[in-house]
């Protein structure tokens, strides 16, 4: 059978190298484009540690077309893994330009190659913001309930709470027309809060200095790094005051790109489009994680209640049933599990 060649975009960032990996280690070839400029070079060297070898990397920037070419010209890709974006939402509220540039115009540009060289199958990795903002107001799950699933794939995609979110929602929007006008197969993941690291512990999330995330945060507090954690409010109507969200390993989220390729590849048609929501379907407060983090790590982690971020949603997680039945997917790692896995890491 002949390797396919799959153009992973942004594949020297922190979840994209994960995919990088997996990826060759199913036999493909992946071809890696990243402008560096929210990454670094030491995270390609440990994706070749773990491989020994190095897959092929080229340092351009998306919205650079003429550079982007001659990558096409190189390669015949069987399909892209768009990852390309800016992800810190308190840095698209101050910026929302730049992230509209970097986002969508570097997607326009990734698109148009693609149909000049009839490279039609993309799978976009998209986010939960694209869901209805306001929707996710009341703060559920109301207390002591579990079972409460909130978005599912079907619910209505606008209204972002940040322009980080709007190019997520816009770009899907795009892909779409893509898949009726332009003959595109797409397959949009919805994910939200991935988390930790690589079990080679070389790769991990480990962002310059005050992360923005929760679990990077809890990690460098529990590693002595950072003093404490501030928990963004404690009041709201959830089984402990404090917000929920659904944390995904980082090497299951890949695994279902890998599903999500199968059901591509399998289609004898074009045109299509789909989206999936990628989470375990189990919630964990802020509290709860603390917790948690505290039995992985035997640390203490020191809290203290600060006010809601001006970008933050409300609790949010999802139905996942939908890539349960058609992906046959569904997340191995237990959250224990992960931490543990991020600990040995920190703790290194
Ligand atoms: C945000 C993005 C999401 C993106 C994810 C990873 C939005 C609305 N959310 O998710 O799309 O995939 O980042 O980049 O666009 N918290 C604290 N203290 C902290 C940090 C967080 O209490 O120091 C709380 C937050 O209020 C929230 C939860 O922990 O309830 C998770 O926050 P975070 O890890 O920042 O991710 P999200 O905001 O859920």
């Amino acid at each position: 059978m002949k390797q396919k060649t799959i153009l992973i975009t942004w594949g020297i960032g922190y979840i994209w190298s994960h995919a990088v990996i997996a990826f060759e280690q199913t036999w493909y070839k992946t071809v890696i484009i990243d402008n560096l400029d929210n990454s670094c070079l030491s995270t390609y060297r440990n994706i070749w540690e773990i491989l020994w070898y190095k897959p092929d990397f080229y340092e351009v920037d998306l919205r650079n077309k003429e550079k982007l070419e001659e990558v096409f010209k190189k390669y015949s890709f069987d399909w892209v893994l768009h990852f390309a974006w800016l992800k810190a939402v308190w840095e698209s509220c101050e910026k929302p330009l730049h992230y509209f540039d970097n986002n969508l115009v570097g997607s326009l540009r990734l698109f148009e190659l693609m149909q000049s060289y009839n490279v039609k199958n993309i799978i976009f990795s998209s986010s939960a913001t694209v869901y209805d903002s306001n929707r996710s107001i009341p703060t559920f799950p109301p207390k002591g309930e579990r079972s409460f699933n909130w978005f599912s794939e079907n619910d209505l995609t606008w209204n972002t709470s940040n322009p980080y979110g709007t190019t997520k929602f816009l770009i899907e929007n795009i892909l779409n027309d893509l898949s009726k006008f332009a003959s595109f197969n797409v397959i949009n993941l919805r994910y939200f809060n991935p988390i930790w690291a690589h079990p080679s512990w070389l790769i991990w999330e480990n962002p310059d200095g005050l992360p923005n995330n929760l679990s990077p945060f809890i990690m460098k507090v529990a590693s002595w790094e950072l003093p404490y954690l501030n928990v963004f409010w404690d009041d709201y109507e959830t089984i402990d005051g404090s917000w929920v969200r659904d944390y995904i390993d980082v090497v299951d989220l890949i695994d279902w790109h890998l599903k999500a390729y199968e059901l591509l590849e399998n289609l004898d048609f074009s045109g299509f489009i789909d989206n999936f929501n990628l989470w375990t379907g189990k919630w964990v407060s802020v509290f709860e994680m603390i917790q948690e983090s505290k039995n992985a790590t035997w640390k203490d982690i020191p809290f203290k209640i600060a006010p809601r971020r001006n970008w933050d949603l409300a609790s949010v997680y999802c139905n996942p049933s939908k890539s349960k039945n058609i992906l046959e997917w569904t997340a191995k790692t237990s959250l224990q599990d992960s931490l543990k896995n991020a600990w040995k890491f920190y703790n290194k």
